[in-house]
């Protein structure tokens, strides 16, 4: 669409046909350029002209909001593939916590303190609802709606406008009068019947999905990239502070929030001045009262200091304000039943076990399931920072206590013995993978069970072909991330042999690679030549590649070393037996593995528990059937860098530390972790410091990490 400004009519005297003539096509042309922007990297207009149009739409539709709809053109734009960042124009900090009374005795003396008022003069502050949402900020220029912004990082966060002007809450414009320049802060929140009601929805439209508490329903619901999904949520929105503001209403926290209000935003009607810490903790425990029927969630207090002259005498101390604290509620508790336990398999393998609970309500949310951490919490065996039930054991048919407190996952802190039934039974951990009936395996000192079929389970599956792929491993140019997920997903590699009888099955396919989604003729070719390229892969790489526990790549080098072929390395491994009861000090192969320089009985036991699941000896086998391993792979010598000492510092952003040492060893240079008059070449990314200083004063080349990819010839 052509855009040319000069002939638009101003959307004040837009009649209302008009209006939603342009709607529609602004609509399309938003649409249309976020998918040249977002999914094809392609954009065909400036960003003014974009924000031109967006601008336009926004205030077609603060003049006429029964335009925004499910079906409206801005909200039915298609959902981009990310958010766009947007800095903040001042930052959105957090709040310090204060959990006993005291806590806010303290923060009423320090502020004290720090403006030298004595305990005679008041300093009057206000007491208000920490609501359990999320942040929002919204930007008004010139009256009218133009960015909202999640709170990200706290300086930069994410666009959600398209989202935002589909929150009834949300005013799109604002009265006449107001500063050019107003930056509402505040917070959107799913109220508890909406939430409960979107719960049920999405269980009616089946597909097992629902959320699990009203803040994860709102934060869903705000970032969802498709705006006609978050029209479809009952989003609301309070507002308490503020950003940028070219003019300030008034100068109290108080009127601030007043003129919010007199401005059309939602304000939260608790809100109350204070001018005692006695008033502002009964403000806190009456609240805390009637928390439950509130009909939102809340998490605690939130006082600040009401003159806005004095907050900017107390400023900030890293990332909060010395004018403000959050007092936060005590963990809410509820008694209900266990019914069962499940046992889930992380991607690293680990098994951790999930409470199903008799669902309860624990502060206005419903909890149906809690973590159980590991087999010796259920045993009553408490750890690092969980509660201790001294010895107590969790059984299916107790009934138990439950505590959700803030973000914390719900857990079970006390099991209640006297309405024990008589027929339960000790909790029998697996020792079987749930999802792969390989052997799950505890390693001395460790509180969690781990699946030891690290190459055929699926819940680790892809985490590991990543790993096989990764650059340090077998290294393969086109197997990344997203196309181990894809091939996974496809069901074309589900274990590392099957990259290398992809390009045989992959003739038989009814549906060729290269038709598929993300490939082509070329880079289907090219992918099988890189696979092909790697049939010979050093032995060290190969060790390291099978992701085997505590086998890094020094192991892996270690073991390489040792053993000299493949071969060897797995018949030792797999007949090492450890001490046990009549075998004192392990056998033969056990005492050979634990005698290499830098293997210890640790990385021994992660060896014997690898080759001692089937599943793992056959799809080694079926891996050697693919690829040779060779010899361990001999340092270069007639590269650039050969003999060199090399140091890198700063910010890597093409490899990792990791992956540029080995680089370097690979061709020959020695890496060093500090510079000194022996380092030859400085490989320096942004951030660098001393070791730059250092450099200088040695007169030691620096180059940058471009310059170091094109020096060793790897562009
Ligand atoms: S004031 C500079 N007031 O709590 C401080 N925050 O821990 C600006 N929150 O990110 C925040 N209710 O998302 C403020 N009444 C309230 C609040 C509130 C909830 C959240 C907000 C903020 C977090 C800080």
């Amino acid at each position: 669409m052509p855009l040319d400004h000069a002939r638009e009519k101003p959307v004040e005297i837009l009649t209302a046909e008009e209006a939603a003539d342009e709607h529609a096509r602004l609509g399309a042309a938003v649409a249309e350029h976020d998918i040249r922007y977002y999914q094809q990297d392609a954009p065909t207009i400036s960003d003014a002209d974009y924000d031109a149009l967006r601008r336009r739409l926004v205030a077609i539709e603060a003049r006429f909001p029964d335009l925004i709809s499910t079906a409206s053109a801005s909200v039915g734009a298609a959902p981009l593939a990310k958010f766009a960042k947007v800095p903040h124009a001042v930052p959105m900090l957090s709040l310090d916590n204060a959990f006993a009374d005291e806590d806010v005795v303290d923060f009423v003396d320090r502020a004290r303190r720090f403006l030298k008022i004595d305990g005679g003069e008041a300093i009057p502050f206000t007491a208000e609802p920490k609501i359990d949402g999320l942040s929002l900020s919204l930007r008004y220029e010139g009256g009218r709606l133009v960015t909202a912004a999640t709170r990200g990082d706290g300086f930069e966060g994410e666009n959600v406008t398209v989202n935002a002007l589909t929150i009834r809450d949300v005013p799109k414009a604002l009265p006449k009068g107001v500063p050019e320049i107003v930056e509402i802060r505040g917070e959107c929140y799913m109220a508890h019947a909406d939430f409960e009601a979107l719960n049920a929805r999405m269980a009616a439209a089946g597909g097992g999905k629902s959320f699990a508490n009203p803040r994860n329903a709102a934060a869903g619901s705000l970032r969802q990239l498709d705006p006609k999904i978050t029209a479809s949520r009952p989003l609301r929105f309070f507002a308490y502070a503020w950003g940028e503001m070219s003019a300030m209403p008034a100068e109290t926290q108080m009127g601030m929030v007043e003129a919010f209000a007199d401005w059309g935003l939602p304000t939260n009607p608790r809100m109350t001045l204070c001018t005692t810490v006695e008033e502002a903790l009964a403000f806190y425990h009456a609240l805390e009262t009637d928390r439950a029927g509130l009909g939102y969630d809340i998490d605690g207090v939130v006082y600040k200091v009401n003159s806005l002259a004095l907050q900017n005498r107390l400023g900030f101390v890293s990332r909060s304000p010395r004018w403000a604290i959050a007092h936060k509620f005590a963990a809410e508790q509820a008694v209900t039943v266990l019914n069962g336990i499940d046992i889930q398999v992380g991607r690293t393998g680990a098994l951790t076990p999930v409470a199903k609970l008799q669902p309860v309500t624990v502060g206005g949310v419903v909890v149906s399931n809690a973590t159980l951490h590991n087999e010796d919490y259920i045993r009553g065996i408490g750890g690092d920072g969980l509660p201790i039930r001294d010895g107590v054991d969790i059984r299916v048919g107790d009934t138990v206590v439950v505590q959700r407190a803030g973000d914390v996952i719900p857990q079970i802190v006390s099991v209640m013995l006297d309405r024990r039934p008589a027929d339960a039974e000790p909790y029998r951990f697996p020792t079987l993978c749930p999802v792969c009936g390989s052997h799950a395996v505890r390693e001395e000192g460790e509180a969690v069970r781990r699946c030891t079929g690290g190459l055929i389970c699926s819940a680790q599956a892809v985490e590991r072909i990543r790993h096989f792929v990764s650059r340090n491993a077998f290294d393969i140019e086109g197997l990344g991330e997203k196309q181990v997920q894809a091939f996974y997903e496809w069901g074309l590699i589900k274990e590392p042999a099957d990259i290398f009888t992809l390009e045989a099955r992959d003739a038989n396919q009814l549906q060729r690679l290269r038709n598929r989604d993300g490939f082509g003729e070329t880079s289907a070719r090219n992918l099988f030549a890189a696979i092909n390229d790697r049939r010979s892969i050093a032995l060290n790489r190969f060790i390291f590649a099978l992701g085997i526990r505590h086998v890094g790549e020094t192991n892996a080098k270690r073991l390489a070393r040792h053993f000299g072929t493949v071969e060897a390395f797995r018949d030792t491994a797999q007949a090492a037996r450890p001490p046990g009861p009549e075998l004192l000090k392990g056998n033969d192969a056990w005492v050979e593995l634990i005698d290499i320089e830098g293997i210890g009985g640790v990385v021994a036991e992660a060896l014997v528990d690898f080759f001692d699941e089937p599943h793992n000896r056959d799809a080694f086998a079926r891996l050697l059937e693919q690829v040779t391993p060779q010899p361990l792979e001999a340092a270069s010598t007639d590269s650039p860098v050969a003999g060199k000492t090399v140091v890198f510092t700063g910010t890597l952003v093409r490899m990792t530390r990791d992956e540029a040492k080995a680089m370097a060893e690979r061709l020959g240079a020695k890496v060093a972790g500090s510079v000194s008059k022996k380092t030859d070449l400085v490989v320096a990314g942004p951030g660098a410091g001393s070791k730059l200083k250092a450099a200088a004063e040695h007169n030691i080349e620096v180059i940058d990490e471009d310059g170091w990819f094109t020096l060793v010839g790897a562009d």
